[in-house]
Formats: C-alpha cells, sequence, structure tokens
C-alpha cells in the first residue's frame, strides 16, 4: 500500500486530476491488503486473544474520595485511557502512541490480544501493556467484521474494574489515534463529570454514518466516557456485546449498550475519526471553531505536509501545538484592502492567499481535497465543501508552515512558505502575478488561552501588518481576538 501511496501525487489541488483509472487501481491495491477497511469503522488488526492474568477488584465502588477535591479543575490525571492494539500492529503504530503518551502523566494501558514475545524489551517512555480477557464465550456475526470488536468493546470495562483512584473519565482510542490531550482535557473539564457522558464525534463520510450509525461516537477519533455513566455501561455491557453481535465495530456495541442506558452522543466537533480517503489538506484547514482534540487514520490518507511521511508530518503538527495547543489549527481571515486579495490562516499548519475578495462563508468551507472512505466518492460528507477547480487561476495560493519561534514566552511567530508542485502551472492573469511575489507570511500570535474554550466560541480575527509592497516577499500578519463590531465584511 504504502508504495502505491508514493505515486499519489502530495499536491493537495492536483488530486482531482489523477486520472479514475489510477484511482481505481489505488483502491483495488488497499482493499486487497484489507478488505475490513472497506466497511471498517476503524482497523483493528483481527488476532484471536488470550487470558491473562487481570487483577479484578471485588468491590465496584472505588471512588473512596478522602483527600481529592472532588470540585478542582479536570486536569490530565482524571483521565484513564484505554487504548485498543494487537501484539502485531504495535510496532507500526507505537510511533502515533509516542507522540503523545507522557510517562507517568497520563494514565491508562493499551490493551493487547496476547502477551508480546518475551524477547521484546516493552518501552518505557510507552504506556504499559494490558493482556485482554478471553473473548470466546461472545457472540459475532457481522460478516465483514472481525471478533476482535469484542475485545475492544470490553475495554472500557477492564479498565473501569482496574478500580484506580480519582478517575473522572475513561478515554478510549485506537492504537493509531493521536490525542491531543491539553484540548482534550479543556473539552472534559467544561463537563460536569459526576453526570452520565458520552462525548466523541461521528464519521465525516456520510456512507459510513448510514452504515454504521449516526450517533456513534468512533473509536478511531476516540470518545470519553464519565465515571458514572461507566459504572452503570460496566454493569450490562458483556449482555450488550451479545445483543449487538450483528454490529460491525466496537465502538457500535458500546453505542447500542448507551442506547439502553439512554445517553446520547454529545457532539466536540474537535474528534476526528478521518473516515476520508485522498489528501486532508481541505478538512485540516478549515477546522471547526473547536479545540483539536484527536486525529487518525493518518497511515490512511495522504501525509498532511508535502514531501514528509506520516508520521513526520504528524510530529511537525505535534510541534507546534505544543507552542500553543488552543490555537493549533484554528482558523482567521483578513482582507488587504489595496490589493483585494483575502489571506485564510490556519494556524500551525497552512496559509492560503486569494488575490480576490472571498466571503467569509467560502473562505471556512473545506476544499475537497479528498474522497470519501469506504467508496472513495465525491461526497456527501457531514460538513459542507466545495470543490477543487482545475483552474490555476481559480484556486488559493498555498503555503505551508515552516518554522515556529516563541516570543517572549506568550507570543508565536508562525512562518508559511509557499509550496507549489514542480509541473503545476501558475496562473498567469494580472492580479495572480502580484500575489505570486509572496513566498512566505509570518504570523504572530499571542498565546490562546485554556479559558476562551470556556467562552462562546468566535472565530479569530487577523490583520496584515506589513502586506510588504511587491518588493518584498513576506508578508506579516497578527491574529489576535476580534475587536467588538469586527467582521470579515468586504466594502461593497
Ligand atoms: C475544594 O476546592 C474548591 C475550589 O478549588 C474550594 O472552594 C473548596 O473549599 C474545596 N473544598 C474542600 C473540602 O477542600
Ligand atoms: C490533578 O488534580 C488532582 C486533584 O484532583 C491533583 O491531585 C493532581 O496533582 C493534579 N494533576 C496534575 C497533573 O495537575
Ligand atoms: C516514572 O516514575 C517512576 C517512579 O517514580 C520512575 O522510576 C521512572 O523512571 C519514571 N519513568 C519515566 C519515563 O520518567
Ligand atoms: C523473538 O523470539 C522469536 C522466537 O521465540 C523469534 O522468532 C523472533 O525472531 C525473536 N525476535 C527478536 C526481535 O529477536
Ligand atoms: C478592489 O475591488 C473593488 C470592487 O470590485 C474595485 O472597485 C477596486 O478598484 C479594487 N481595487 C484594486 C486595488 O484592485
Ligand atoms: C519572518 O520570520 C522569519 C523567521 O523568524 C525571520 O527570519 C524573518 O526576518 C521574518 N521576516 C520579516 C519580514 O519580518
Amino acid at each position: 500500500m504504502s508504495s502505491t501511496r508514493k505515486t499519489i501525487n502530495h499536491d493537495p489541488f492536483n488530486f482531482i486530476l489523477v486520472p479514475p483509472t489510477i484511482k481505481a487501481i489505488y483502491f483495488c491495491s488497499v482493499a486487497s491488503v484489507s478488505l475490513i477497511l472497506y466497511f471498517g469503522l476503524s482497523n483493528h488488526p483481527h488476532y484471536f486473544t488470550q487470558h491473562h492474568n487481570l487483577v479484578l477488584p471485588t468491590i465496584f465502588n472505588h471512588r473512596k474520595i478522602t483527600t481529592v477535591n472532588d470540585s478542582d479543575k479536570t486536569n490530565i490525571s482524571h483521565i484513564l485511557f484505554g487504548i485498543g492494539g494487537s501484539v502485531k500492529s504495535w510496532n507500526k503504530r507505537r510511533h502515533y502512541i509516542d507522540l503523545w503518551w507522557k510517562p507517568n502523566v497520563t494514565r491508562g494501558f493499551i490493551w493487547l490480544d496476547q502477551k508480546p514475545s518475551p524477547n521484546i524489551t516493552w518501552p518505557e517512555t510507552s504506556p504499559e501493556y494490558k493482556v485482554s480477557a478471553d473473548t470466546s464465550r461472545f457472540k459475532y456475526s457481522c460478516w465483514y467484521g472481525s471478533r476482535s470488536a469484542i475485545r475492544i468493546a470490553r475495554i472500557v470495562k477492564e479498565s473501569f474494574e482496574l478500580g484506580f483512584e480519582n478517575v473522572r473519565w475513561f478515554v478510549m482510542g485506537d492504537d493509531d489515534t493521536v490525542f491531543f490531550t491539553d484540548n482534550l482535557v479543556t473539552v472534559l473539564a467544561k463537563y460536569d463529570h459526576n453526570q452520565m457522558y458520552y462525548i466523541g464525534g461521528n464519521s465525516e463520510s456520510v456512507e459510513q454514518d448510514v452504515i454504521h450509525s449516526y450517533t456513534v461516537a468512533y473509536g478511531g477519533g476516540g470518545f470519553a466516557i464519565s465515571y458514572p455513566l461507566a459504572a452503570e455501561l460496566v454493569r450490562v455491557l458483556d449482555g450488550c456485546i451479545d445483543r449487538y453481535d450483528a454490529f460491525y465495530g466496537s465502538d457500535q456495541k458500546v453505542r447500542g449498550c448507551l442506547s439502553e442506558i439512554g445517553v446520547p452522543l454529545t457532539k466536540e466537533l474537535g474528534f476526528h475519526q478521518v473516515d476520508i480517503r485522498g489528501s486532508p489538506y481541505g478538512l485540516l484547514a478549515a477546522h471547526p471553531v473547536a479545540p483539536l482534540v484527536s486525529l487518525h487514520h493518518l497511515d490512511y490518507v495522504e501525509p498532511m505536509f508535502p514531501g514528509l511521511t506520516p508520521i513526520d508530518s504528524v510530529k511537525k503538527l505535534v510541534r507546534v501545538y505544543k507552542m500553543d495547543p488552543g490555537r493549533t489549527l484554528q482558523h482567521s481571515f483578513c482582507y488587504d484592502l489595496r490589493r483585494n486579495w483575502s489571506v485564510s490562516v490556519s494556524w500551525g499548519y497552512t496559509v492560503q492567499l486569494y488575490p480576490s475578495l472571498v466571503t467569509a462563508k467560502n473562505l471556512e468551507t473545506a476544499l475537497e481535497t479528498f474522497q470519501t472512505w469506504r467508496s472513495w466518492e465525491m461526497g456527501p460528507y457531514t460538513f459542507n465543501t466545495r470543490s477543487v477547480s482545475p483552474d490555476p487561476c481559480k484556486r488559493p495560493l498555498v503555503y505551508f508552515l515552516d518554522r515556529v519561534e516563541s516570543v517572549g514566552g506568550d507570543e508565536t511567530l508562525t512562518m508559511y512558505k509557499r509550496y507549489a508542485e514542480k509541473e503545476e502551472k501558475d496562473c498567469l492573469q494580472r492580479d495572480y502575478i502580484a500575489a505570486l511575489k509572496v513566498q512566505f507570511f509570518n504570523v504572530s500570535a499571542s498565546n490562546f488561552k485554556p479559558n476562551l474554550w470556556e467562552k462562546a466560541p468566535r472565530r479569530q480575527c487577523c490583520e496584515i501588518i506589513d502586506g510588504g509592497d511587491g518588493v518584498q516577499n513576506v508578508v506579516l500578519l497578527k491574529v489576535r481576538g476580534c475587536n467588538r463590531f469586527e467582521s470579515v465584511t468586504p466594502p461593497i
């Protein structure tokens, strides 16, 4: 699959120029590697399970709140992660976990199908592993799925039964889920952990939601279950697994059970299953006004940065995220009215320059650089998209993150560099020729305060500080909170 991927052009705007026959070959090679993915919600590899000596506590009420003040703000220590993994996928996927796992800070386990070979030394920097209990007694009847779904569905129960203290949230994810934990905490801290919450997001591809349900929090994007809900869930989960034996995925089985309890999905827009194919550029460059919580399926989409591998791309994003977690991928738009330019910044990732005045409504709509997950079609998606024109005069100039610097501790300077495929033709219209001089954007921004996410969401504003006059090839821009009565409104 990876050799096929290399032949695909990295230019996010070139994918529609790939002839249908090449797309078909690409699809078939992926399909032959894993038919499961064709229908898949998530991509747990599929192996049989073995019993392992779990220490099962006899008492399930572990909320011995002795020294703990329950009204303290939720932090990373209050989360117990349960990651669905397998011995076979561990070596390929651990790079994704190592990106976000903080030894002795994040709590939780990766749950494996069997004990790793004794000649493997388990890295200290990775989450400890546990081996899931035997699931052979359960029913599974989804013809295109895998029994491993049962094992993964039971992770929340096996995690709960470990009886850890001071757990407010059980957060489930796959071994190829990348969590942005600061933002995960920001999101969970908004909710009262003493109530029953089920938080996550669903698939971007409508075909997936039709097959697997709109009301499931998709496991690859990760989801959170509050302690009191987990307590109710574990009581009925094993029965649900047999009742919902025809469901494909672990996340659907958990969801079936939550329907019995009567708790709906609370959607948070920062959880990303990434059920798309092709280039994720358009999706990432149009993040909703919500903190980025997770990314998934990064081995199944084009790398998010041109010229980098999938893992190096996400490493680059994680580096900039650490400088200002809350701002990562956040959108801002500004106009340069001297030249009738529109600029769209997706902080930490990309800048788009349009040599015309484009409406905010258009700018916030994702460019469709991708296809659907299952059938590789042009939509529909659970969000709006706008198509990418094959005409270079109708596309923006694109800049990708090049460098990031911290300025004075509470500000960042991110620098974005023009990117164009070698064979890509430039638009030769007059307004484009002026814009083509711009090779860089330098974007300054003060650090995004996490408490901003406790307020009503609003996209931040930006202003062009120095347009460069066509002499310099750098445009300086500042992202900041909007002033009163400030809007992205062109003078008509
Ligand atoms: C718990 O913390 C809150 C806020 O941090 C404080 O107002 C309250 O007095 C504390 N309660 C106890 C019992 O320490
Ligand atoms: C999280 O809050 C608890 C109190 O509920 C505190 O004991 C713990 O040290 C905090 N952890 C972090 C990483 O701040
Ligand atoms: C985690 O903490 C333990 C006990 O304090 C310590 O021995 C170990 O070196 C720590 N691990 C890392 C990776 O910091
Ligand atoms: C580990 O041991 C198994 C046999 O027990 C062997 O097949 C495998 O090659 C060994 N792996 C490594 C990394 O040494
Ligand atoms: C910008 O657009 C407006 C409205 O179309 C037009 O009147 C004006 O001349 C343009 N300015 C420049 C510098 O092109
Ligand atoms: C833009 O940022 C880079 C990186 O910090 C810096 O070297 C360069 O001087 C800046 N350009 C301008 C015009 O400020």
